[in-house]
């Protein structure tokens, strides 16, 4: 027979998190989840997927970006540690490494990431590549009580992707506020962001034609299902993505096709879905260059440098504590 405990995937100090943040969102009006819950194992994977994709330029952008900034980067920065938030494959950050490789030899590398799974996928890959390199990776949520390792200094804090646009405002400046109080003098922080662009370009990159983004939204329930031993039918959801131009984020979510009432056993659970009501699994925020130094100026940090691609789609802001000499942001 099948018991909960031989189907869960999750760690043990993860599921009392996910209980509370389930009861909590489902329990609210309007019913939220927080995004960290799209990760799980299947999860990863859509989104290595998505990363792939004609509609969503994102990764693809900040690629470009980093070709042309790394080596200016590893120069300003002089980084013997990276520490990466969120680094999911730690693709990209191999251009980051092999920039600062040509500075260091002893670099340390620190992936921090609430998957494993993708964590140990490329801390594996990484090792068969860098032989030289010191790997420590952290599986950790990086928004409760982030505690950066006492690695070599100068350290360059590495958040790609877009993610920090998966935290909302009030999250955001509580991470920097954080952040702020755990850098060195010397240590940097790289951060990327999806740009305010055309609308619809925007929602088409959260609903693709091939349904990668949607099976990736709806994964969600199935890691539901599987870890609270809930009843979700995923037929009865369906894949929104909202442009929200008062606050510049896209938002997904699962809007229910009828009425219903889902049970989640391991919590004791009735949630009843109205037809149409919809659960927001996330925001993905996209920024405007002045807001963004906005942010970090309130959270006592200052973009030093600024670097995007062509077609504006994305940037990457170098930014260091405002305490520090540091030059001008161009
Ligand atoms: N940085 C990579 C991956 C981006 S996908 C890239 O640019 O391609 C977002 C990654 O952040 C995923 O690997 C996910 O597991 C991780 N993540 C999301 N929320 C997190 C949290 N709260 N703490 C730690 N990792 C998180
Ligand atoms: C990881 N994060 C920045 C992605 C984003 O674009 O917000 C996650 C994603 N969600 C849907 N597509 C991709």
């Amino acid at each position: 027979m099948t018991t909960p405990a031989d189907t869960a995937l999750l760690p043990a100090h993860f599921r009392t998190e996910l209980r509370t943040d389930v009861t909590r969102g489902l329990t609210a009006s309007p019913k939220r989840l927080p995004p960290r819950w799209l990760y799980d194992p299947l999860g990863s994977e859509l989104f290595e997927q998505i990363t792939q994709l004609p509609e969503y330029p994102y990764t693809r952008a900040e690629r470009s970006i980093l070709a042309q900034c790394s080596p200016a980067v590893a120069a300003l920065t002089g980084a013997r540690t990276v520490i990466e938030l969120g680094s999911g494959s730690s693709e990209k950050t191999r251009i980051l490494l092999d920039a600062l490789g040509e500075h260091h030899t002893q670099l340390t590398y620190a992936p921090v990431d609430v998957s494993a799974s993708a964590l140990a996928q490329a801390v594996a890959a990484l090792r068969a590549d860098y032989p030289h390199l010191t790997t420590v990776p952290l599986v950790a949520d990086f928004t409760t009580g982030l505690a950066l390792p006492p690695l070599p200094g100068p350290r360059l804090l590495a958040f790609l992707g877009g993610t920090f646009g998966n935290l909302l405002p009030g999250e955001r400046a509580v991470f920097l506020r954080s952040l702020r109080s755990r850098l060195d003098p010397g240590d940097r922080l790289l951060i990327g962001v999806g740009l305010v662009k055309d609308p619809d370009r925007i929602r088409a990159a959260y609903d693709d034609a091939a349904g990668v983004t949607a099976a990736f939204n709806l994964n969600v329930l199935t890691m539901l299902n599987r870890e609270l031993q809930a009843e979700f039918d995923l037929s009865a959801f369906e894949h929104v993505a909202l442009w929200d131009a008062a606050n510049d984020w896209i938002e997904m979510r699962l809007r229910s096709r009828r009425e219903q009432t889902v049970v989640l056993h391991g919590l004791g659970l009735h949630v009843f879905f109205a037809p149409g009501e919809d659960l927001r699994t996330e925001i993905s925020a996209k920024f405007r260059p002045r807001r963004l130094a906005e942010e970090m100026s309130q959270a006592g940090l200052q973009v030093s440098h600024w670097f995007t691609d062509p077609d504006q789609l994305y940037g990457l802001a170098l930014v260091a504590r405002d305490d520090e000499p540091a030059p001008p942001a161009r």
